[in-house]
């Protein structure tokens, strides 16, 4: 009889190069292989177990709603800032004529960001496993995330992140109790220090799929999607690419829902979004290459995709070339740009990395990659109240007068 509170249906972990199996509940990092392991779940039992309608039709909203296809089992493990199920929010106005244009708003999750829904699952599960102490490399939201969460679960966080981080992301990770050190360098070099103290202190390698369930938390977001689109997928997909754990995590929700039974084969087109001064990704795509070289001198506005070399580099390409989508780069200024035109004409203020997206998708349709009438969905990682914002308000002394006429009459 199990114990478990929760019904998992977790059957292993596979490594993602080789697949080869390793058991579940222990401790893992990298494979054998030293490469990204992911969750297997028993889907032919969980699709006849569990029922779309009745499941659609039960209470709760979230990410911990997809419990069955999550790998805690012990209520006490599962740790929890509220996470909500976030809004797919229509462009209206900018959209394409014929077509439909949607945001979906990760920056209504804890700590502003997507990353809330990776280090629920990897803390909960480090409680699971017993771990003390979580190390991580970060770009800001997920150091921010993993602070939060750990100070949550009453365990140590030591974060390196590179100096020039968004501000307001060091001090959220100070705030939630994490030591975190300003590296002179970038996101690998963070990356390195991290591996060294794994190795020397004992800490826990939370990197980007370094621990194998951060994509299962970021995975909810494949699942939220089809969910709200009635279990049906949108055409298109844009995703801000950094270390592309969405993209490959919402791609391993669409086959674990279709071997469950709950949507057909047809998948959305994946659009990985880069920044021109930081695309990997994009050049591997275009050169037709498995895994993408290291980006030198790396730099962009959109601090999130800073990410010169990423572990999963051969995921991201496989789900891009599978879906018939394509990797997408997109210069400083267009993000900018997308990011005053959205918040100006729809009211919707978006993260750097999430006009990103908006960028892509306007040059995807301009070169005619998708088509005017397709359903798109643009991820918007973060909380746009996060980042520097240009200047605005009209100074006016208490006394003077307001030249009222020019308003016109409304
Ligand atoms: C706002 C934002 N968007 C996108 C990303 C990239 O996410 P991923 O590592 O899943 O590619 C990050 C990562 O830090 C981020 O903070």
């Amino acid at each position: 009889m199990s114990t478990d509170d929760y019904p998992t249906f977790v059957s292993h972990l596979e490594c993602s190069a080789t697949g080869e199996r390793h058991e579940a509940d222990r401790l893992h990092g990298l494979s054998r292989a030293g490469k990204p392991l992911l969750v297997r779940y028993d889907l032919d039992a969980l699709g006849r177990a569990l029922d779309r309608d009745r499941f659609t039709a039960r209470p709760g909203t979230g990410l911990w709603r997809y419990t069955e296809l999550l790998p805690v089992r012990r209520a006490e493990h599962r740790v929890s800032l509220g996470e909500v199920t976030t809004p797919l929010v229509t462009l209206a106005r900018t959209g394409s004529d014929g077509g439909r244009l949607q945001v979906k708003d990760e920056g209504r999750l804890p700590t502003g960001s997507f990353k809330a829904r990776g280090l629920a699952l990897a803390v909960s599960m480090a409680q699971e496993l017993g771990v003390r102490h979580l190390a991580m490399p970060t770009n800001g939201n997920a150091g921010a995330a993993l602070s939060a969460y750990a100070a949550r679960a009453g365990l140590r966080a030591t974060i390196f992140c590179p100096a020039d981080t968004p501000e307001v992301n060091v001090r959220e990770c100070a705030l939630q109790g994490a030591d975190v050190y300003r590296v002179d360098g970038l996101i690998n070099d963070c990356g390195r220090i991290v591996a060294e103290g794994t190795a020397t202190a004992g800490w826990f390698d939370t990197a980007t799929l370094k621990e194998p369930y951060r994509i299962e938390g970021k995975k909810t977001m494949g699942l939220e999607l089809a969910e709200q689109l009635g279990w049906r997928l949108p055409d298109a997909i844009f995703y801000p690419t950094g270390g592309g754990t969405g993209l490959i995590g919402m791609w391993k929700a669409f086959d674990e829902l279709e071997r469950m039974g709950w949507i057909g084969p047809e998948r959305p087109r994946m659009f990985a979004v880069q920044a021109s001064g930081c695309a990997p990704i994009v050049r591997a795509f275009e050169a037709g290459a498995e895994h993408a070289a290291p980006w030198e001198d790396a730099h962009t506005v959109a601090a999130g995709i800073r990410v010169p070399a990423a572990i999963g580099d051969f995921l991201i390409l496989r789900a891009v070339r599978e879906s018939g989508g394509a990797a997408l780069a997109v210069p400083d200024e267009a993000i900018m740009a997308a990011r005053e035109r959205v918040a100006r004409d729809e009211g919707l203020l978006l993260c750097p990395e999430g006009a990103a997206t908006f960028a892509a998708w306007e040059k995807a349709l301009d070169e005619g990659m998708i088509d005017a009438a397709a359903h798109s969905v643009l991820f918007n990682c973060a909380t746009g109240l996060k980042y520097p914002m240009p200047e605005g308000g009209t100074p006016l002394a208490k006394d003077e007068p307001v030249d009222y006429t020019r308003f016109g009459r409304a």
